[in-house]
């Protein structure tokens, strides 16, 4: 099995890089970083590293691969950890010559450990690194899988998800009841709803908008079928259709 002596995050001075450098130190691994500020630049960090990690924001990470790429190793292993996987896996392909596995932690920085917690692996270029990569996050579920279809997944998983709970938090903010109120009545339902809603308000507003932008099938066959149900079900309701009712609630039994 391959092993790194090297370890190069680029971002690695962000919250998912300083996450993942604390891990791989802990592990005896010698980490390297790269910023905007630091004194290793991208391309010298990706001729130092054995393994070479893209963890910037979505919105630069295939511009920050396309600088690096044709310094990243060719024995190297590239990997990103970006939210989505289609754009920054066939530029790291196109732009390097390196093996390449595209990873999505579906975590943020607050997680303690890999326990628990779920890695996706789209491996695209190479077979040399994979049983490390498997290795080094043994204690996580691993899910391998190709780009197109993580992207899809992360479709409902992410981007449809916090839709739902963006338009629910403006919602309520447009309602004449304060926060107090609404958590002394809040049922078993309502209360993990509003939980989430308050933890996503909480974080990067940056991430999640590159997730509804950036995902071609959320915006061109998930958001339009959610949208249509939503009109759908406002019939219903307006209508005070008992039978399409029971029908839609019959479906997602
Ligand atoms: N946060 C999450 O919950 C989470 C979960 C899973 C995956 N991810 C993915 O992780 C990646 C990073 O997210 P994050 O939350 O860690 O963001 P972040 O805290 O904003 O970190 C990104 C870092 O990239 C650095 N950077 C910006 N431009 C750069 C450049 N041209 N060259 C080198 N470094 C540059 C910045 O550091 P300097 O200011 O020092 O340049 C910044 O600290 C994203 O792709 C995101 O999709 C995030």
């Amino acid at each position: 099995m391959k092993i790194p002596k090297t370890i190069g995050i680029i971002g690695g001075t962000g919250r998912m890089g300083q996450w993942f450098k604390a891990f791989f130190e802990k592990k005896g691994y010698e980490v390297l970083v790269s910023g905007r500020h630091t004194a290793l630049t991208n391309q010298a960090l990706g001729q130092k590293s054995d393994v070479v990690i893209v963890s910037v924001p979505i919105s630069i990470t295939v511009d920050v691969i396309k600088e690096v790429g044709a310094y990243v190793r060719k024995e190297a292993l590239f990997m990103d950890v970006t939210s989505l996987k289609k754009a920054p896996v066939e530029a790291m392909l196109k732009f390097s010559q390196a093996e390449v596995i595209g990873t999505h932690p579906l975590f943020g920085p607050g997680v303690k450990d890999l326990k628990g917690q779920t890695i996706v692996l789209c491996p695209a270029r190479g077979d040399k690194w994979l049983p490390w990569v498997k290795e080094v996050f043994k204690e996580a579920h691993l899910e391998v899988t190709t780009p197109e279809e993580h992207d899809k997944i992360m479709a409902v998983i992410q981007a449809l998800t916090h839709f739902i709970l963006l338009s629910f938090g403006l919602t309520l903010k447009r309602l004449p009841f304060s926060s107090e109120t609404l958590i002394r009545y809040a049922t078993p339902t309502f209360r993990p709803l509003w939980e989430r809603l308050l933890k996503m308000a909480s974080q990067n507003a940056e991430i999640y908008a590159n997730m509804q932008f950036d995902n071609v099938f959320y915006k061109e066959e998930v958001l339009p079928v959610f949208l249509k149900e939503i009109e759908a079900l406002k019939e219903i309701v307006f209508k005070q259709d008992k039978e399409g009712f029971l029908g839609a609630f019959g479906k997602i039994k």
